[in-house]
């Protein structure tokens, strides 16, 4: 006889593993499928997904050690240290990333076993539905094996998208897999997408002493941000040397003896070529969707590969949800664990609600940049009426000790009711401060909510709080 659950999920990365732990507190019968393209130390399939594997987690890994490596080189003479002989061993930086990601994937499993979640081993896909539930296959490295759940949360993720004429190799020409894994900094890295994996990775080789040049399609620099954290932001890795080139178009790339050569046609039309030891391919991410066979319960997804559901993640097949980065929306892991977790909550008949403008979004450069809610060309677009206050880390007393005082928090809120519109930090730690920012979006707080909180001093959130103040141009500090 079949194994029958309550709720399946399909996939254990951010979204899959939290829906089903928060499924497994409610008190259903819950299993979670995974057959992840990489092994634990037992043999069997990693959990913890894209995020854990080969995304956020070992690349924020990276970006701790190199900025710890540019701290040592650039930074401690400024405090009166003195270090000779500093270098950087780069297969020990990758063992200690490989260590963080072994903890955590094993953690998921951890979790799974206290909160008796039952891991199924292997790929799973829609074979109908029957009274019982909807049939499920999981085929795993002992065969397929049949079981039936009565809700199914889809949560499978996504992976690199790549572009014609350029072979991803994942040695030379890389997409995040090959990215992460490096064994040395090349001397000269190209990297295809001036988005957030390209910013970030290409920002860990550039501090290791890489010579990077990004190459862009379009022909504005991260329009997703603010413009003004879009000029900041450019005027600061111009600085650092990153080679930023916009509106190109990406022709041939080839192996050559020495690594890679990358044909491109600039803004102007002229035709170059780029060589470098090392391509990285980050040119935004597809949904995984084949070999679920969404056919036999009456599902198909869009035209971009993306399954289709309302506002709390329902799918057109009756019980059947799906999340994460196989749905609409930004393609961030606190994004799928929130909404895992709105899915768990409706099926316990609890009526949660997510709003996706209060989601924050952080890009962990040198120096980092983050925001929440609306930018000010969306406003202006909005035709809403709104005020701004800006604030710089370079008067604020914590910054200038902590020697990161580039970048500034702007804060817009409505012109009449005075609540908060957008958040909008490039500076030190603007990964952390955002989150007072997403706390005061989601109560619908207003800028003088925030400028009346006493913050502690000396601490950058006071620059969230002279932001605030700004907004009524009564910022204390300048
Ligand atoms: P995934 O994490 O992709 O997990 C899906 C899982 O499903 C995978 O383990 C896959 O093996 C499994 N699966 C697929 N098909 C099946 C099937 N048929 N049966 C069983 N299992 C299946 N986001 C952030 O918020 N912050 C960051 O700093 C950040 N950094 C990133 C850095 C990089 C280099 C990359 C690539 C991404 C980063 N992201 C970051 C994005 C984040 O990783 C994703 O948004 C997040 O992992 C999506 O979670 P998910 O659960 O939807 O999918
Ligand atoms: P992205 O969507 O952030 O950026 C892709 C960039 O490539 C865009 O600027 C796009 O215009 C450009 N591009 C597209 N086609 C091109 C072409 N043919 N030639 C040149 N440029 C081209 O995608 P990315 O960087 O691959 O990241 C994927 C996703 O992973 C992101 O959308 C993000 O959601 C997630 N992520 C999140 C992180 C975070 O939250 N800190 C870190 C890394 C990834």
């Amino acid at each position: 006889m079949s194994k029958q659950f309550d709720v399946l999920v399909i996939g254990a990365g951010p979204g899959g593993y939290i829906a089903a732990i928060r499924a497994a507190q409610l008190g259903f019968s819950v299993a979670c499928c995974e057959f992840s393209a990489y092994d634990d130390p037992a043999g069997e399939p990693r959990l913890g997904g894209t995020c854990l594997n080969a995304g956020c987690i070992p690349l924020k890994a990276l970006v701790a050690s190199s900025e710890a490596y540019e701290k040592a080189v650039l930074h401690l003479p400024e405090h009166g240290i003195t270090a000779t002989g500093i270098s950087i061993d780069v297969a020990k930086m990758q063992k200690r990333k490989e260590a963080i990601v072994t903890k955590m994937t094993s953690g998921v499993k951890f979790l799974f076993r206290k909160n008796k979640i039952t891991f199924l081993k292997g790929r799973g896909s829609f074979a109908g539905k029957t009274d019982a539930g909807y049939r499920i296959i999981i085929s795993g490295q002992d065969g397929d094996e049949e079981v039936l759940s009565q809700k199914v949360i889809i949560a499978t993720g996504s992976k690199a998208r790549h572009i014609p004429n350029v072979q991803v190799d994942n040695v030379t020409i890389c997409d995040n897999e090959g990215a992460l894994k490096f064994t040395e900094a090349p001397k000269k890295l190209g990297v295809i997408g001036a988005g957030v994996i390209g910013l970030e990775v290409g920002s860990v080789w550039r501090r290791l002493g890489a010579e990077i040049t990004v190459l862009e399609v379009m022909p504005s620099f991260l329009g997703a941000a603010d413009e003004s954290i879009s000029r900041e932001a450019s005027k600061l890795f111009l600085k650092q040397g990153l080679n930023i080139k916009l509106g190109v178009r990406i022709g041939q790339a080839k192996l050559t003896k020495d690594g890679v050569s990358i044909a491109y046609t600039d803004d102007q039309g002229s035709e170059h070529t780029l060589e470098c030891d090392k391509l990285i391919v980050s040119v935004g991410r597809t949904p995984n969707t084949e070999k679920l066979n969404l056919e036999a319960v009456g599902l198909q997804t869009d035209e971009r590969g993306f399954i289709p559901v309302n506002d709390h993640c329902a799918t057109a097949a009756p019980g059947v949800y799906a999340i994460g980065d196989v749905v609409r929306g930004p393609m961030l892991a606190h994004k799928a664990e929130d909404e895992g977790v709105m899915v768990a909550e409706l099926l316990a008949g609890q009526k949660p609600h997510l709003d996706y403008n209060s989601m924050p979004w952080v890009i962990y450069t040198t120096p980092e940049i983050a925001w929440v809610g609306k930018t000010e060309q969306q406003l202006r677009s909005e035709g809403r009426d709104y005020k701004t206050g800006q604030f710089p880390f370079a008067a604020n007393g914590r910054a200038l000790g902590l020697g990161d005082a580039d970048g500034f928090i702007k804060m817009l809120a409505d012109a009449k009711t005075d609540e908060i519109l957008g958040v909008h930090i490039i500076g030190a730690s603007a990964s952390d401060l955002i989150a007072e920012a997403a706390l005061a979006m989601e109560f619908h707080a207003s800028s003088e909510d925030v400028a009346r909180t006493c913050h502690p001093h000396p601490s950058l959130s006071e620059v969230m709080r002279e932001a605030a103040l700004a907004i009524e141009k009564r910022a204390l500090n300048m």
